[in-house]
């Protein structure tokens, strides 16, 4: 199945859904090497800082939120954090290479008790949900009181020469990489896409607070091409 319509155009609904889990089912084998290269290597710093981002909780028991295949999973474990990690892409799950135990699900009907969980992290997930609001009440369930939510994205720098640089290398070279050596050009035009999905962070922000959290902050890294979303369970 396409991700993309014959026009470019992002899918919606139950069609988005489907499309982004049969997406990730085939990206799986070549997911990790293309991300680092993507990332020029810098995905591993943004992922430590999302995880610097949980420290008022100090260790317990963690899920990573659209885990993929785990990278997550692993910088909470050397972290001193107990992952458990939930995704809905059996193909993403099968390649996972952790220790943490790892669930198939869905972000907007986690198969987790409430209030027992000290945190949730999500890596480059949120624009891919389709129901982002019943995905941060979910995450807001399974929370305990006090527990912290910890959330990064790819997004699009709102420095003009900044965006220019960052639509060279996702619209353009990304793609070309994809194709090469990801063997997926579809996918790889999708993903620079699909940050049009993401509200205005401060919209995302209030949504956030909406489904129960305080102390909610927001920041970008590398020059605005990452955002990183945080709160607290209130
Ligand atoms: C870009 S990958 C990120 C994987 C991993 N978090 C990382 O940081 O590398 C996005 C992941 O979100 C998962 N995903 C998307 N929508 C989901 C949903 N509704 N429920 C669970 N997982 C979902 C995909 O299967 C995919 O593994």
């Amino acid at each position: 199945m396409k991700v993309l319509g014959r026009d470019g155009s992002l899918p919606e609904g139950d069609a988005k859904h489907d499309a982004v889990e049969g997406m990730f089912d085939r990206l799986a084998p070549r997911y990790d090497r293309m991300n680092r290269i993507i990332s020029l290597g810098m995905d591993r710093g943004w992922r430590r800082r999302t995880v610097d981002a949980l420290a008022t909780v100090g260790g317990g028991v963690v899920l990573d939120l659209a885990c993929g295949t785990g990278d997550l999973c692993r910088d909470l474990a050397a972290r001193g954090y107990a992952p458990v990690g939930v995704d809905f892409s059996a193909g993403m799950l099968a390649a996972a290479q952790v220790d943490t135990p790892l669930m198939r699900g869905d972000g907007a009907a986690l198969p987790i008790a409430s209030a027992s969980l000290d945190g949730v992290m999500c890596g480059f997930a949120l624009r891919n949900f389709v129901y982002l609001d019943a995905v941060f009440g979910e995450c807001a369930r399974v929370l305990r009181v006090g527990g912290r939510f910890a959330a990064l994205d790819a997004t699009v720098p709102t420095n003009r020469l900044l965006r220019a640089g960052n639509a060279v290398w996702f619209r353009g070279a990304v793609p070309l990489l994809g194709r090469v050596v990801g063997r997926d050009a579809e996918a790889y035009r999708y993903l620079p896409k699909s940050t049009a999905y993401l509200p205005p962070v401060v919209e995302l922000a209030e949504r956030l607070r909406v489904a129960g959290f305080a102390a909610v902050r927001h920041a970008t890294l590398t020059g605005g091409s990452v955002l990183l979303l945080s709160g607290t369970r209130a």
